[in-house]
């Protein structure tokens, strides 16, 4: 039975090959002071920087410079961000960049105004913001998270060995986002695949769960049809325009709440990926992609209808004549291959990970719950030895 649940999504979305225009639009709605925060400088060498100052000073705005955003950043970072913020008592936060650059956004937004640690705070004692959030936009230039339309945001502590995601609500989501596919043509090949699978693993963290008969399953299986589709093209030729706005508009709508509604929720794949990254700071995209296969694999048995109807329904496997776990590993091994075409990294050494780290990514892995299969420590160890 689909589940009770209130929808709303506070982001407004700006999508199209010219959208950069529409920040005239947003910019009147906020004070002078914009704090411009991006990462380690694509912006500058695809003119996406130029662009964005330019229109922030036909607007009026003094720009306060924020640059230097880590991928997976840091909370070292994050206290920079809101030093800078308070100093220049900033109006709007705007990240131009990844997933990366708007999550930041995001935990600066709701400490700037916050006497408490923010690390402590939001991401050990996962307390909600009490204080005055500061607005975020983001012109997005990497497809992959949903971040652009969510409410979430990952910190990593590289002193403590941890990366923690906290999930906020829909105060803390952009007000408004800026999606150009033609701004993502300047990736480079290995993280735009990266993205791709990010994509396609936020759908399956929302898909194998649950065994009722649920809208949000058929829109995750149309999503991850489209992905699978475009990221062929894509990885063929980059700057083909169709898919790569089908794969920036499939990474929205994979992680902006809605095709959770009503359903329960996995999300393994993405506590041992995050634990893995805590100890190698590897692309988060890699990281979900080395530990998908075991961990589904592993749990395949506990799901099996689910899985038998994700080889069927996702990957157009035939179903005569085999059993169910025929059927299901066909599914899974059809995906392996899609993984391997498009030049997914699919095991853990090859980011860093070693033998001697298991037990420690073992003890900082989440264990969720609304999953086939509630795992146990032992069983998370099997999982990443698997992945080596
Ligand atoms: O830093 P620059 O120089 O801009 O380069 C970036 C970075 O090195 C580069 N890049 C981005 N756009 C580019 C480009 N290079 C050339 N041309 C462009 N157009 O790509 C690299 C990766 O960028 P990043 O923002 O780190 O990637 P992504 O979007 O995958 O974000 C990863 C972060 O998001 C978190 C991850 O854990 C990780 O910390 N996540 C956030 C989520 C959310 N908010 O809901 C959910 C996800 O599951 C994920 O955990
Ligand atoms: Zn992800």
């Amino acid at each position: 039975m689909l589940g009770n649940f209130s929808y709303c999504n506070e982001t407004k979305i700006y999508f199209c090959d010219d959208s950069l225009k529409y920040l005239n639009d947003e910019l009147p709605k906020y004070g002078k002071n914009v704090q411009l925060i991006y990462g380690g400088g694509s912006i500058k060498k695809n003119g996406i920087y130029d662009a964005v100052v330019d229109i922030l000073k036909k607007n009026g705005k003094n720009v306060i410079e924020d640059a230097g955003v880590m991928p997976n950043p840091t909370v070292e970072k994050l206290n920079e961000g809101v030093k800078i913020a308070r100093e220049n008592k900033v109006d709007l936060l705007l990240a131009v960049g990844g997933g990366s650059c708007c999550d930041y956004a995001k935990a600066v937004a709701v400490s700037v105004n916050c006497d408490d640690d923010p690390w402590q705070k939001y991401f050990i004692r996962f307390e909600e913001p009490t204080c005055k959030i500061l607005p975020v936009g983001c012109i997005l230039t990497m497809a992959g998270t949903g971040s652009e339309m969510n409410g979430g945001a990952v910190i990593s502590n590289h002193a403590t060995n941890q990366k923690i995601g906290h999930v906020f609500g829909a105060e803390v989501m952009p007000k408004f986002s800026i999606l150009n596919p033609k701004f993502t043509f300047s990736l480079p090949k290995r993280q735009m695949v990266a993205g791709i699978y990010d994509i396609f693993n936020h759908i399956c963290e929302q898909y194998f769960s649950g065994t009722d008969d649920n809208t949000s399953d058929y829109l995750a299986e149309a999503l991850m049809k489209s992905v699978i589709h475009s990221s062929l093209i894509a990885v063929e030729n980059p700057e083909d325009y169709e898919a790569r706005s089908n794969i920036m508009w499939s990474a929205t709508w994979a992680l902006n709440t809605l095709i959770a509604k009503g359903k329960t929720t996995d999300w393994m794949v993405h506590m041992l990926g995050q634990a893995v990254g805590a100890y190698t700071d590897a692309t988060h995209g890699m990281t979900l992609a080395a530990v998908s296969l075991p961990y589904y694999r592993y749990i395949m048995p506990y799901g099996l209808a689910k899985f038998k109807r994700f080889a069927t329904e996702v990957w157009s496997i035939d179903a005569k004549g085999k059993s169910d776990e025929q059927v299901a590993e066909e599914g899974l091994q059809t995906m392996e291959n899609w993984m391997k075409k498009i030049g997914l990294t699919m095991n853990i050494s090859e980011l860093g990970a070693t033998a001697d780290m298991i037990e420690g990514i073992a003890d900082k892995t989440f264990i969720l719950t609304g999953g086939y299969k509630v795992l146990n420590r032992d069983e998370i160890i099997n999982i990443l030895k698997a992945s080596l």
